[in-house]
């Protein structure tokens, strides 16, 4: 069975679904063993406790180069026998060196309809008050492979949502995690694990 890391740096809504999804047996063709957050203290950690899955906190230090930090995250998630590992909230960007290491092998959600509102710069709400600003009316999630690019690899798969007037960026958010991010994470996590497991 494949091992699955989920890496996190906030509330963890897509976490939970994706801890549902394996308890109903949504996830099947691997395991979420371990979930490994960028800060201490945020309530994802919590979530997994609570599902009874393995934690990790590893910050990224003040005067620590992306490379390093990328170094002491493979090695963490080496010691756990980690295949395959999603981001769902994980704020940092990850170096070259680690998306070599698990290269086709890292899952990203983003909250937009990429590339619109994507790359540097562009995470949580950030995303949604700039669709706000720009005065869009569709917007969405995307699922895609990571590579060197920030925001940039392979799309796996999208959902688009209408922008309603009176929206705020808090409520655009929890409609786009609600209605898209949450049904595409799960499903895609499935569809690449199952597609890792034949190629072992
Ligand atoms: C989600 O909307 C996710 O798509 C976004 O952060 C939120 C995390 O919420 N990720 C990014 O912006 C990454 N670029 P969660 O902690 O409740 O899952």
């Amino acid at each position: 069975m494949l091992n699955i890391a989920v890496l996190v740096s906030g509330g963890g809504t897509n976490l939970q679904v994706l801890l549902d999804a394996q308890a109903y047996g949504e996830i099947v063709s691997g395991r979420i063993s371990l979930v490994l957050s960028s800060k201490d203290g945020v309530y994802a950690l919590e979530r997994a406790t609570q599902a009874s899955v393995k934690t990790a906190v590893l910050a990224k230090q003040k005067d620590e180069t992306p490379a390093q930090y990328g170094q002491k995250l493979i090695t963490e998630l080496l010691a756990n026998d980690i295949d395959m590992v999603v981001l769902a909230g994980f704020m940092l960007i990850l170096d070259e060196c680690f998306i070599k290491a698990y290269e086709g092998r890292i899952l990203n959600i983003h909250p937009s309809l990429i590339p619109a509102f994507c790359g540097e710069g562009f995470y949580g709400l950030r995303v949604h008050r700039a669709a706000l600003e720009r005065g869009v009316k569709l917007t969405g999630a995307t699922v895609h492979i990571v590579n060197e690019i920030p925001d940039g690899g392979p799309i796996l798969a999208q959902k688009a949502i209408e922008v309603l007037d009176g929206d705020t960026p808090e409520i655009l958010q929890q409609r786009v995690m609600e209605q898209a991010e949450w049904i595409l994470l799960p499903r895609e996590t499935e569809k690449l694990a199952a597609s890792l497991t034949k190629l072992r």
